[in-house]
């Protein structure tokens, strides 16, 4: 079925689809590459002049697009055109947990997936190679190959593949230039199947070792990925559980995290404790795997994946209460300056990061919270605490518009944020926020002067010189 690949497209243009398919561009000069997104304000801000209003912020991201945009990699929001002129298609709309109906909660909503493969199907006059880049729950490749086949012209040809993404956000450039592998799930014992793997290995071959690229059928391709995910945040959910107890018995969690990540069995990543793991990825794909092993009749299985969830959701109300508790039990119209808003540093990206729930804990005890993030925007932040009611409207009751409005203000310089507060919470691990100039911050906060460090950042010792009382993580 295949031919030689010259165009590809990419169906959503976003924080995995635009870089993704930048460091395609920049590696494989021969291909045109065309991202496609049916949000026009997303597609003009990425082919914005001005490389500062990209929509996704990545280190290195920038140098790509100024090199390779409107040479061979182009962003636009003609998905049919797109789609009809290339021979590879990657999907990479978003699949959020479902807010609706029949796993609300619990399930990815698949319907921008859907709509995708039925767009496919009606625009395709040639055959084409389907890749699901997406994070899906398993058997979702049977899904679209049943729609696309359903929906398609006569005489043409699909074949599905899956090809989850592994980069982390502040990372992705690198990660994509230099990935640990590449999983490219396929049906391998048909002919045009095994043809269709075999292009996709010839893409990644332009830059990535061949033992990198590694083969499976379909879905254990689509397992591995939640799985990695799940993997990645039952460390962090493990590290911070131990961070409590060190906490009641004095033991420093970083000299724990040294010691067993000593163990080449364990290793080292992955095992800074923290106010709780947040990203589009890890909540997302471990409740998909719990409602899958509850669907498959594993509720045992389901029930030990759900704790890595429920242990990151008391982390971060540890967190916020032990806030709450130092300041002699209330914080009600007290300043409390959140510095950092991102999810992780060196991203701009804030869905589920932890201080959209630590805020929202404050606010609901009468807070007013200061928030300073050197990426995010106003708007975004805003967006992030309405969303929280807009999805919960009786646990986010206290999230209404005038009270967010009332006890949320959002500024651009750091030691604004700071002023006149009565205790500040390091919510990132921005590098940044270890140059501050801490005396000066010290000289303009209530006395006693908190910070609660959630990601254990800044030196301890030296704040508690300068007059500060410091709170990190499981110490
Ligand atoms: C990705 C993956 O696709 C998701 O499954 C994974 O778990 C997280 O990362 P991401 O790129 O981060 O999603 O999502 P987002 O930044 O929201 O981008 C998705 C884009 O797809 C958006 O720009 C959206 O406008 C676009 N889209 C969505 C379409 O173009 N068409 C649609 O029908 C739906
Ligand atoms: C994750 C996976 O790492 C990646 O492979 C997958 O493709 C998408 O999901 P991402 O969510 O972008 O990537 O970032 P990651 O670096 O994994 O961090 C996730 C969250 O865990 C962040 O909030 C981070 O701050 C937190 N974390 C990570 C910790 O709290 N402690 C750690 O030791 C590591």
């Amino acid at each position: 079925m295949t031919k030689e690949i010259k165009n590809i497209c990419c169906i959503g243009a976003g924080y995995v689809g635009g870089p993704t398919m930048a460091v395609i561009a920049e590696k494989c000069p021969q291909y045109v590459v065309t991202v496609v997104d049916i949000n026009a304000e997303r597609i003009s801000a990425w082919n914005d002049a001005d490389l500062s209003k990209l929509p996704v912020y990545e280190p290195g991201l920038a140098d790509i697009i100024a090199k390779q945009r409107g040479k061979n990699l182009f962003f636009s929001t003609d998905v049919d055109g797109a789609i009809e002129k290339a021979e590879m298609v990657f999907m990479s709309v978003n699949t959020p947990t479902k807010t609706y109906g029949e796993g609300k909660g619990m399930a990815a909503d698949l319907k921008f997936i859907e709509k995708s493969a039925r767009q496919i199907a009606r625009v395709s006059t040639s055959d084409k190679i389907v890749i699901e880049k997406s994070t899906l729950p398993v058997r979702t490749a049977q899904a679209i190959k049943t729609i696309l086949n359903a929906e398609k012209k006569e005489g043409v040809n699909f074949e599905i593949l899956s090809n989850p993404e592994f980069l982390a956000e502040g990372t992705a450039i690198e990660d994509l230039r230099n990935a640990d592998r590449m999983l490219i799930g396929g049906d391998i014992h048909t002919k045009s199947g095994k043809e269709a793997v075999d292009a996709l290995v010839g893409v990644y071959s332009n830059w990535l070792p061949k033992e990198r690229l590694l083969t499976t059928n379909v879905w254990s391709s689509e397992l591995s990925k939640l799985t990695a995910n799940a993997f990645l945040a039952q460390r962090v959910s493990s590290i911070n559980a131990i961070s409590a107890l060190c906490e009641k018995t004095g033991a420093n969690v970083e000299e724990v995290g040294r010691a067993i990540g000593a163990d080449s069995r364990i290793g080292p990543k992955f095992l800074n404790a923290s106010v709780g793991f947040g990203g589009s990825c890890f909540q997302k794909d471990i409740l998909n795997l719990v409602y899958l092993c509850n669907y498959f009749g594993l509720p045992e299985v389901a029930e030990y994946w759900h704790q890595v969830i429920k242990l990151n959701d008391y982390q971060k109300k540890r967190f916020s209460h032990n806030i709450i508790s130092t300041l002699f039990n209330t914080v009600s119209d007290k300043k409390i300056s959140l510095l950092g808003w991102a999810f992780k540093k060196d991203t701009n990206d804030t869905r589920e990061s932890a201080a959209i729930y630590i805020a929202s804990d404050l606010i609901e005890n009468q807070a007013n919270v200061c928030v300073y993030d050197p990426k995010v925007s106003k708007e975004q932040i805003l967006k992030d605490l309405a969303y929280l009611h807009e999805l919960d409207n009786v646990k986010y009751a206290h999230l209404t518009e005038k009270t967010i409005n009332d006890r949320v203000e959002i500024v651009s310089d750091p030691y604004l944020a700071c002023s006149e507060s009565h205790a500040l919470a390091i919510m990132t691990e921005w590098d940044e926020f270890t140059t501050y100039d801490w005396n000066k911050i010290y000289n303009s906060v209530y006395k006693p002067a908190f910070v609660f460090d959630g990601r254990n950042i800044v030196d301890k010792e030296e704040l508690e010189n300068i007059g500060f009382d410091v709170f990190s993580v499981g110490r």
